[in-house]
């Protein structure tokens, strides 16, 4: 088999069969297929597109390229929950406590930061003690006392898309359906859980700018799930605004504990109940509630604090610390700046991307693989959509931590600042409501 005829194929709008795909993918993972080509091959897939067999076997050869974890010693319907991507997406340190108190298993293996995306490994990693790599011989153990880990020391999971995402970065090829469907759902498979639950963010912040592209990657996602034997359900929510009332590792970790507490916002326990709720009906545990009921209850023992002593169980089985029943982080938040409105009218929107960029600027996140953070930077936002607005208000706050190189007479403040108030869009007139579940997919 030849690669330049592989490519042909695609660049003229042909189907590629399973053994082209297979040879691909092979190639790329043993270093066979140069970069040039297999960047023109995923060029000609973003210009021409795979149907739905190509893109299956597309997600299964590059879920089989390394290691794929046999979560068979958990002994019941193991569940995993992914998301595309935003800013102030707390959800998962959210919903593993929620599902946890209905005996949801859970092994939640996750990344670092990047980009304007935050981690979930590095929001757990702001608690003073906790140990996010978690070596997998404990793994057994802490599911069978707690319910649930979590860990960033993941296995060589899909090393392909490693390959492919690094060469699709930049070649101008990350935004394509197909890619996007394989890249994630090949992490998933080889993941091993028995079923998925995936979040897909839509707008502003995410990868997904309009509801109708958010629908066609959850379809092409659920169908590749299906197809590989896994029930898989999506959940498209809004990301034309961040999520919650701030962004930053240890201010984000200290709204779940306010969520937890019943002190949560209402985008973000909606989101977290209804995600919750499909994780635990996949995993059959639902007892006699149905769907609605099931989200009631979920609200519920957020506000009696039945998820918060599951998470403190979590949290407390990987070493995290607690002060009076608080837990304790690496560093404090400190306020130094509040951007303020410059004219009078309704937030309409907030750039999520902007923002998220904003944060990182501030050391909440990572430009680059190897940069450190900043726990205790980030944003605080007073004003969200809908929020009217005079001239002179606090829209947002600005955080770092104690070592921050930002002071509050810098130009790169000056900058950060600048960039978060062009972020938000103010204009006459309140918008219509919107709920951050925008819809939920099942079976395709
Ligand atoms: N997340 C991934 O893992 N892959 C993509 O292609 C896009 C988002």
């Amino acid at each position: 088999m030849n690669v330049i005829d592989i490519i042909l194929d695609k660049r003229y709008g042909r189907e590629l069969n399973d053994e082209q795909i297979a040879f691909f993918v092979k190639g790329v993972t043993d270093g066979s297929i140069p970069d040039y080509q297999a960047s023109a091959l995923l060029m000609a897939i973003v210009l021409n597109g795979m149907n739905e067999r190509e893109m299956t076997t597309l997600t299964l050869e590059m879920a089989r390229s390394g290691e794929q974890n046999d979560l068979s010693f958990v002994g019941d319907i193991t569940v995993d929950k992914h998301s595309t991507g935003g800013v102030g997406d707390k959800i998962t340190p959210l919903v593993m406590p929620l599902c946890s108190s209905f005996g949801v298993k859970i092994v939640k293996l996750t990344g670092r930061g990047l980009g304007f995306t935050g981690g979930t490994v590095d929001k757990f990693s702001s608690i003073e003690g906790f140990d996010i790599n978690v070596p997998q011989d404990r793994f057994g153990e802490l599911v069978r006392s707690v319910g649930v880990v979590i860990s960033g020391q993941t296995p060589d999971l899909a090393p392909a898309d490693k390959i492919l995402y690094a060469l699709r970065d930049v070649t101008g090829t990350v935004d394509s359906i197909p890619l996007i469907a394989s890249s994630i759902m090949s992490k998933k498979l080889a993941g091993g859980a028995d079923a998925i639950v995936l979040d897909v963010t839509c707008g502003s912040g995410a990868y997904m700018n309009n509801v109708d592209r958010a629908r066609d990657l959850a379809k092409a996602m659920i169908r590749i799930g299906n197809l590989a034997g896994r029930r898989t359900v999506a959940v498209i929510t809004d990301m034309d605004q961040p999520l919650g009332r701030c962004c930053g590792n240890i201010m984000e970790m200290e709204e779940v504990w306010d969520t937890l507490s019943g002190k949560g916002e209402e985008d973000v326990v909606d989101i977290a109940t209804v995600i919750a709720s499909k994780m635990i009906m996949l995993a059959d545990k639902q007892g006699q509630l149905s769907s609605d009921e099931l989200i009631e209850e979920l609200r519920a023992r957020l506000n009696d604090g039945r998820a918060r002593d599951e998470f403190v169980k979590l949290i407390r089985s990987q070493g995290g610390e607690f002060i009076d029943g608080v837990p304790v982080y690496r560093d404090r938040p400190n306020k130094i700046f509040e951007v303020r409105s410059k004219r009078d009218g309704y937030v309409r929107s907030i750039r999520t991307d902007e923002i998220g960029y904003s944060s990182v600027m501030l050391g909440a996140g990572r430009l680059k693989k190897d940069d450190e953070i900043d726990y205790g930077a980030g944003i605080k936002f007073i004003k969200k959509r809908g929020d009217q607005v005079s001239y002179g208000d606090v829209l947002c706050e600005l955080y770092v931590g104690k070592d921050s190189v930002i002071t509050p007479d810098s130009n790169a403040l000056k900058e950060i600042a600048d960039k978060v108030f062009k972020a938000y869009n103010i204009m006459p007139g309140a918008p219509e409501k919107r709920r951050s579940v925008i819809d939920v997919l099942e079976q395709q």
